[in-house]
């Protein structure tokens, strides 16, 4: 039964189901009971694994088909009505040409299967920052992630009432039930046949072939990323591919930071860290996307409008994320890591003991001895924001939260410093274009190739990165100076000659989080250096850590040679974006590579 009677939404979905066919159509309602119903026939169905009640309850385990792994950003489109829309970062497709190819893999698709209606809201229901969409799914493991990624259900219905103004997403795994008696796999998808496109203007997703993450849950990268920034890019605000964080001093001064590193680069982690910095507390607010808007004061307001984390899952341990650990103790979904004899689920580096016996990722009998990796590196787990330890109690304020300061960074074993902060708006616009960061498993592709990631944005720009530039550099014209977020750029992962690390991380990064508070309440100096100002040793509170002086030196300093062996690259970067460049960020190369022959 329909729970709508918004004649825009009923007539679409009639529509998609004249063309997909499912045997059934189910209005998700978003209650708990649904939930319940939905993992028990996960679990009826081989799907899913339900974990071990004593040890995390009400959790399941699931492993992909192996050909659908992470983000296929190769076959994710832009179907603006120009190709000049899309820009030289997207695939663009002529949006009828594409329809048309999408229609012929619609057609009887969802046969044998039923088709999910899921409303959800990006951000709390009537936030003036929220947005509402509706996905049309063939794939139960999307409703239940969904279910704790986003607001789901009749409440979403009901605040959208009769209004034309939703997404509207289209999800199929592209795989009918057809032939009789035809048996389902655990992981039903269409390894061959995937496409992630989007119609910017008429604000549509429709996706085939995956069942995995970002190229499913229609919220996240889909609408929340590539969608919104063209809505943003229209509407005057902005959707950021950015962690929110609340940082309060033992003085008890609150300020809330935004960062932006590309994918499997530690914003999870940053978002909920346990500050080593005696007296400091961070809690989260969000650790993937940040929609802001201009509030009445003229400061940036943020909302996160998620409602759960999808997290990389190897590597998450008590060492680099408690918090994260503490979050996924029930109520979660883990993806791709590896399951325990007993019922629990493991993945490397996730600390204590290394287990005698696993079975990994690929259904395999897995010991120590087996030479290969137990859990796939992009492994992820889904979970309630609202059970994290360290969530802010202002995480779902409709009004959302100032932000003081916007981060950039990657990972970058050489050339740039741990913390540099730009002279001005113009100028961390072009740190936040120049990014670059060495690639991880996040999406298919080649693991360490360095990329530029204009603010992280690449994969999820739904329009011309060119005109995404100049849309910051329009902020800041429509922004007061001392009102707008002052911005920074750190990397966490410099090493040294012999390939060691040269900062520790991970908890430690409260130490740069407190000199970036401190800049902004003008409490300590820096240094102006070719890249940036820099923080000097006395600056960065240091107190504690087994750091010799040459290394705090290598650390705080940019490789300068090595930067300006990198102007070219940023030119070329910059080239791409022929006239769509705006000039500003041309000029600040320039100056860039002025003061480094200087
Ligand atoms: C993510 C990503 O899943 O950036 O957040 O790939
Ligand atoms: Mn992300």
């Amino acid at each position: 039964m329909s729970a709508t009677t918004n004649k825009k939404l009923l007539d679409w979905v009639n529509e998609v189901v004249a063309m997909c066919q499912p045997d059934h159509v189910v209005w998700c309602d978003g209650s708990k009971a649904e939930y319940d119903r939905m993992t028990n026939s996960l679990v009826k169905g081989g799907t899913f694994i339900p974990l071990n009640e004593d040890i995390r309850p009400n959790s399941f385990y699931c492993r992909s088909d192996p050909a659908d792994v992470a983000r296929v950003e190769e076959f994710t489109f832009i179907c603006s009505e120009r190709e000049e829309d899309a820009g030289p970062t997207n695939n663009w497709a002529d949006p009828k040409e594409m329809k048309e190819k999408m229609r012929g893999l619609y057609g009887g698709c969802m046969q044998g299967r039923s088709m999910f209606v899921i409303p959800y809201s990006m951000g709390p229901i009537g936030s003036p920052i929220a947005k509402v969409g509706v996905e049309l799914t063939d794939s139960a493991y999307v409703v239940v992630n969904m279910h704790i990624m986003a607001r789901v259900g009749t409440k979403v219905l009901e605040a959208l009432g009769d209004s034309d103004d939703f997404v509207r997403g289209i999800h199929s795994i592209g795989a009918p039930l057809i032939k009789p008696n035809q048996s389902d796999v655990p992981w039903p998808c269409n390894a061959e046949n995937k496409y992630i496109t989007h119609y910017p203007e008429t604000r549509e997703i429709w996706s085939y072939g995956s069942g995995y993450g970002g190229n499913a849950l229609l919220g996240k990268k889909c609408h929340a990323l590539r969608i919104a920034s063209v809505q943003a890019r229209d509407e005057g605000w902005m959707a950021e591919h950015m962690l929110i964080l609340k940082l309060t001093s033992p003085e008890g001064t609150v300020k809330y930071v935004a960062a932006a590193f590309p994918s499997a680069c530690g914003k999870t982690n940053l978002a909920m860290l346990e500050p080593t910095v005696e007296g400091w507390k961070v809690e989260c607010i969000g650790d993937d996307i940040a929609w802001m808007k201009f509030g009445e004061d003229g400061r940036l307001y943020a909302i996160n409008p998620e409602a759960g984390f999808f997290g990389v899952a190897p590597g998450t341990s008590m060492a680099s994320n408690p918090n994260a650990m503490r979050t996924l103790h029930a109520n979660s979904i883990f993806t791709n890591c590896a399951i325990t004899p007993d019922g629990d689920i493991w993945w490397e580096e996730i600390g204590g003991e290394e287990p005698k016996e696993l079975f990994d990722w690929l259904r395999r009998r897995w010991t120590p001895d087996s030479k290969r990796k137990a859990s796939h590196p992009n492994a992820r787990f889904t979970t309630p924001a609202a059970q994290c330890p360290v969530i802010a109690p202002e995480w779902e304020d409709p009004a959302g939260v100032p932000i003081d300061a916007f981060l950039f960074g990657g990972r970058r074993a050489t050339t740039i410093p741990l913390v540099t902060e730009a002279r001005d708006w113009n100028h961390g616009t072009f740190l936040g274009a120049v990014m670059s960061s060495e690639m991880t498993a996040a999406a298919a592709g080649t693991v360490g190739t360095l990329r530029r990631d204009p603010m992280a944005m690449l994969p999820f720009c739904g329009y011309h990165m060119g005109d995404y530039l100049a849309h910051w550099i329009k902020i800041g014209q429509k922004g007061d100076a001392d009102k707008l977020p002052r911005i920074f750029y750190v990397n966490w992962f410099r090493k040294d000659e012999d390939g060691k690390w040269l900062w520790p991380g991970f908890g430690e990064n409260s130490r740069v989080l407190k000199w970036v508070v401190e800049r902004c309440a003008g409490k300590v100096d820096a240094i102006e250096t070719p890249f940036g100002l820099a923080a000097t040793k006395e600056a960065l509170d240091l107190d504690g850590l087994d750091m010799v002086d040459e290394d705090i030196d290598i650390l705080l300093q940019a490789d300068n040679a090595a930067l300006l062996s990198e102007i070219e690259d940023m030119r070329a970067h910059f080239a791409k974006f022929g006239d769509k460049m705006p000039p500003e960020l041309t000029a600040e190369l320039d100056a860039l590579e002025a003061r480094l022959q200087g």
